[in-house]
């Protein structure tokens, strides 16, 4: 009956010529794949020498991909068409929170011993980690007011608060940047940057270009 209906609602979008609605389960399968994965590299010895590590820089990354895939939601339901993509959006930057937390507790708990002390010393002596915690200052409000009965509540200020993903996601890049810095390792945190410039830019020229005079 479920897969009868979900059919049909992707022949549906087909014959407008859109792409087929993506399910939730794609979501959370994309979601929990980071998780899944870290279970089975652990079951089989796969997480290298230094275990600890790879987990702080694989939360990392993983954060920092879901954020740009929250943030590509919209260009993409502009560029299709298909607005039931933005169910996806709020799950996605759930599923980006998600993995900063587990980031940050693994830097609190593998890299400082889970001493307050060491933590607030690092805050403050290593740029990068300074960088970070505001990334993740910009992205509590935005996963704390994310229910329904948040929107509702703050009505217009809720679109307001939430243009704080930008900033969040502009500190982010910069505290990848910064910490490879310290390798002289560039390459990656520059790729994503590159992709971040043009997720923002197609946003500013889409509007730029609705906000337009027709003629
Ligand atoms: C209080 C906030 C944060 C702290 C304390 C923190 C801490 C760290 C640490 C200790 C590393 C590894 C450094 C090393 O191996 O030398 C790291 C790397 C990284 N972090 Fe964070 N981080 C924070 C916030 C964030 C946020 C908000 C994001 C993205 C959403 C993020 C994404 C990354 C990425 C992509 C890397 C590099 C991984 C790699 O090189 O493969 N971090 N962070």
């Amino acid at each position: 009956m479920a897969t009868r209906s979900l059919t049909s609602r992707a022949a549906a979008s087909a014959r407008r010529g859109g792409i087929p609605r993506i399910p939730s389960i794609c979501t959370h399968a994309c979601g929990l794949f980071p998780l899944l994965r870290w279970v089975v590299l652990a079951w089989f010895g796969g997480l290298g020498v230094n275990p600890q590590e790879f987990l702080i820089r694989s939360s990392g990354i993983w954060a920092l991909a879901l954020l740009w895939a929250t943030l590509a939601v919209t260009p993409l339901r502009w560029l299709t068409g298909q607005g039931s993509l933005v169910r996806q959006r709020r799950k996605l930057g759930l599923y980006a929170f998600f993995y900063t937390v587990l980031h940050v507790l693994a830097w609190a708990v593998w890299d400082r011993g889970g001493a307050p002390a060491a933590m607030w010393t690092d805050l403050w002596q290593r740029d990068f980690i300074g960088v970070g915690a505001l990334a993740v200052l910009c992205l509590v409000p935005l996963a704390a007011t994310s229910t329904q009965g948040w929107i509702r509540r703050l009505g217009r200020g809720w679109k307001r608060l939430h243009l704080l993903i930008y900033p969040a996601a502009c500190l982010s890049v910069l505290h990848f940047d910064w910490m490879r810095a310290g390798k002289n390792d560039f390459l990656e945190p520059r790729v994503y940057a590159a992709i971040l410039a043009l997720l923002l830019g197609y946003r500013v020229v889409h509007r730029w270009r609705r906000s337009r005079p027709l003629r």
